[in-house]
């Protein structure tokens, strides 16, 4: 199998477009601080460049999840493989994510942090899919709408590997 991968979205584009989101949430959480939760892995490179933008003062956390069920579909049971270190109550709380697809492990992770009492709980994610919606969730920062292509880089993997890519591309496999 060999595998190929085509820009979509250059680093340009994506450096520009975080720069945006990270002046829109600025504005937005004026006089607050905003505490951002990063879904590991793929959130993670995104979260860093997107802290860096945000003039508010910004504190972190981060949590890895699993979903049960098969690799190629998520379930939407989502374990938690590692938990945030602190509480997240009281707090302005913006979930980082790298890309959203059936919408399965979002809804139920922003079920579960909601729990948690937090003063306000929003959603940012570099990607969506929305063709590919099962369950609605409400994305208050997005930063590309792609089609349906398997894509990698920014933090996005295919077989955990790519995510250091500096660019959103697709991933193509073809034959030898
Ligand atoms: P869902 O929204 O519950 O279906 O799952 C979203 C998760 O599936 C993301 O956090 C990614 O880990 C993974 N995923 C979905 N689409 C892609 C893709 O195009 N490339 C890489 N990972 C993807
Ligand atoms: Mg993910």
């Amino acid at each position: 199998m060999t595998e190929n991968v085509k820009v979509m979205l250059s680093e340009e584009e994506v450096d520009k477009r975080i720069q945006e989101i990270g002046d829109q949430i600025s504005k937005d959480y004026a006089g607050k601080q905003v505490h951002l939760v990063c879904v590991l892995k793929g959130g993670a490179f995104f979260m860093v460049e997107l802290a860096k933008r945000i003039t508010v003062p910004v504190s972190l956390d981060f949590m890895s999840v699993s979903s049960y069920g098969s690799d190629t579909k998520s379930s939407g049971v989502v374990k938690i493989v590692k938990d945030l270190d602190e509480p997240l109550n009281g707090k302005d709380v913006l979930v980082v994510e790298d890309i959203i697809d059936s919408g399965r492990t979002l809804s139920y992770l922003l079920e579960m942090l909601k729990d948690r009492k937090p003063a306000s709980l929003k959603l940012c994610t570099l990607l969506d899919k929305p063709s590919r919606r099962v369950i609605d969730v409400d994305v208050d920062y997005t930063g590309f709408q792609i089609p349906d292509e398997f894509v990698v880089g920014y933090g996005l993997d295919y077989d955990q590997r790519y995510r250091n890519l500096p660019y959103i591309g697709i991933m193509e496999l073809g034959e030898e």
